[in-house]
């Protein structure tokens, strides 16, 4: 090794030490004829002092290091001198007193400071990465990564779980994004596609007698970008054999908790988690991954106001709609600018309108609707909304999935205003009983709300001939914070079954059987009952740092626009190859 001590670790015990140090210039001065050097490696940050009359060379080289330059030092462990030292710095009682150093190799200024976390422009970040990674709030992010996969492993080896690494050269494995394809060169015209997720794959491994697997799996969708997505990201993956339901659960809701409280400073909120039907968490929050962080619940007002004048309220109810509202606690003082922004948002989510009620000290109210309503009416309605003078309550009349998108855009935006979603907090439900299906009124058939391979509620089996909307999936989202962060389920394992829901999607048998006879085939060959889960590492990790995108959580990750930045992919390649593949770019 070039270094006998890493730089970080140092403390007063070890002044007096020899040591040999090498990192990378983290800041530089001259002070007093002295010259020092923060050196830092993985492990933190050290000073080294070198003075020209003691170590001539030493001084000389340390004089002319520049940031990022990487330097190899000998030298002593020594006590800071009274009143130097830094109570900011791990190492901040202690110096090294250089004796030797060598530059191992020197750098060109940074395109930004790596000694400190101040925002830089990401696109200079990622065509950077490599610098960006030095940061401490990357390195930070990466070890918390390492800790929470090694934690995982550990998990699922103590219980029986056996990694097994799948192809990623695969068939389409559709997760209701578009398939990344790779053109095969000794099949002319044929494409691989690389794994959505390993589902088949799994449930295959379960057919082959494993029981219980597990993998840190690579996905990959060709969908659209945002925070918490990206083209190529990992899964926890796991099945399991002779299980239901619960089991499934109870095993990944352990396996969550042991890895927030190990590796996260920030606080779980409760435990176990809470659950929550689809029915439910679309009743009070409006959506199926609800950020439980906070209250202020949907409330429906639908029997209050059907009666009532205001011609928007009750034709919405007699027409088979709804009227629901929140409470904005304290937001009664809103200026109506403020509000048409919020009426802004929601018709944004899709609603036609919104309408707003601020309760006011004694009795009196400011209202967009009030002047059509009896007394009694707003008293009634403000009551059910456990309304105080000074609050302000939103209401949207439409049909359920309407007013679901807007009140739910609503409450998250008023939430993020009054800081109701703590960034400290973690916040972990599970939601449950998802329809089996969603009616996709363009392509006019059903889609699985899941994936193709979700059974039925056991009970629910019949309704597949008689009503499929209102069959029910045996499908369960880990939520936190208000995002999707593991879905699983228990999966068909039957031939039949699951030819029933290939034919209820539209896929003709044709197709089904060439995209998928190898797993009707298997479900031939004694499939055992399995269902399983895959939380996704990106966003739980994301969450344990308490980073705001999975691009912080991940070393290389692509841009909004899928691009690397720092190798330039995608890029042109040579004719010779595509000439290979077999492949013409047009236009
Ligand atoms: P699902 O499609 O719900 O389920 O994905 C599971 C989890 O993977 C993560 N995830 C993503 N993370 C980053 N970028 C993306 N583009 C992205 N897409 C998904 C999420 C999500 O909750 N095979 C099933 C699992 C199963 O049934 O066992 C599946 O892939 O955290």
């Amino acid at each position: 090794m070039l270094k006998t001590h890493n730089c970080g670790t140092l403390r007063s015990t070890d002044v007096g030490q020899d040591v040999v140090l090498a990192g990378w210039v983290n800041r530089w001065r001259d002070h007093g004829g002295l010259a020092f050097v923060d050196l830092r490696d993985r492990s933190g940050i050290v000073q080294v002092v070198a003075n020209p009359d003691v170590a001539t060379e030493a001084h000389e080289t340390l004089q002319h290091a520049r940031g990022e330059y990487v330097l190899q030092v000998k030298g002593r462990v020594r006590a800071r001198p009274e009143g130097l030292t830094n109570p900011d710095l791990p190492t901040g009682e202690i110096e090294i007193v250089a004796h030797e150093a060598t530059v191992l190799n020197p750098a060109k200024t940074p395109p930004f400071y790596i000694y400190d976390d101040q925002p830089v422009d990401e696109a200079l970040r990622l065509k950077y990465r490599y610098l960006d990674l030095r940061r401490q709030r990357m390195q930070r992010n990466m070890m918390i990564r390492h800790r929470a996969v090694k934690y995982i492993r550990d998990f699922l080896d103590a219980r029986d779980f056996v990694e097994i690494e799948t192809p990623m050269l695969f068939k389409t494995t559709p997760e209701g994004a578009r398939d990344y394809l790779v053109p095969s060169r000794v099949h002319p015209g044929e494409f691989y596609a690389l794994p959505q997720s390993p589902q088949q794959l799994k449930q295959l491994l379960m057919v082959a007698g494993f029981e219980r697997y597990f993998q840190i799996a690579r996905c990959f969708r060709d969908e659209d970008q945002r925070g918490d997505r990206q083209p190529e990201f990992t899964q926890l993956d796991l099945e399991m054999s002779f299980v239901e339901r619960e089991d499934v659960m109870v095993l990944a809701e352990e396996l969550l908790i042991g890895v927030i409280e190990a590796c996260s400073e920030r606080r779980l909120l409760t435990k176990p988690f809470p659950r929550f039907t689809h029915e439910e968490a679309m009743q009070r929050f409006g959506s199926d991954r609800p950020d439980i962080r906070f209250g202020m619940e949907l409330t429906d007002v639908s029997d209050l106001v059907a009666d009532s004048e205001f011609g928007i309220f009750s034709r919405t109810v007699a027409g088979g709609g709804q009227v629901r509202g929140i409470c904005a606690p304290g937001c009664g003082d809103y200026s109506r600018r403020q509000i048409d922004e919020l009426t802004e948002l929601a018709q944004a989510e899709g609603a036609k309108g919104m309408a707003w009620l601020a309760p006011k000290e004694g009795g009196d109210v400011r209202s967009s609707f009030a002047k059509y309503l009896l007394d009694e009416e707003i008293d009634s309605i403000v009551a059910r909304l456990k309304a105080k003078p000074g609050d302000l309550l939103l209401f949207v009349a439409d049909q359920a999935p309407v007013v679901n998108a807007a009140l739910n855009g609503l409450r998250l935006e008023l939430g993020e205003r009054l800081g109701l979603r703590d960034p400290d907090v973690l916040a972990c439900c599970w939601v449950i009983d998802f329809p089996l299906f969603e009616w996709d009124e363009e392509a006019q058939r059903w889609d699985p709300s899941h994936h193709l391979f979700t059974a039925p509620m056991p009970e629910d089996l019949p309704l597949l001939e008689t009503d499929p909307g209102a069959a029910r999936g045996q499908q369960y989202d880990f939520v936190c914070n208000g995002v999707e962060t593991g879905g699983g389920s228990i999966r068909i394992h039957q031939r039949a079954v699951q030819e029933r829901v290939f034919e209820l999607i539209g896929l003709d048998a044709a197709v089904a059987r060439e995209r998928f006879g190898h797993m009707l085939e298997a479900f031939e060959y004694g499939t055992p009952p399995h269902g399983g889960i895959a939380p996704g590492i990106d966003r739980l990790v994301m969450f344990l740092a308490g980073e705001p995108n999975i691009r912080e959580v991940i070393a290389f990750p692509k841009t909004q626009q899928a691009a690397d930045l720092m190798a330039g992919a995608p890029s042109p390649v040579e004719p010779e190859q595509l000439k290979e593949l077999h492949i013409k770019i047009v236009g």
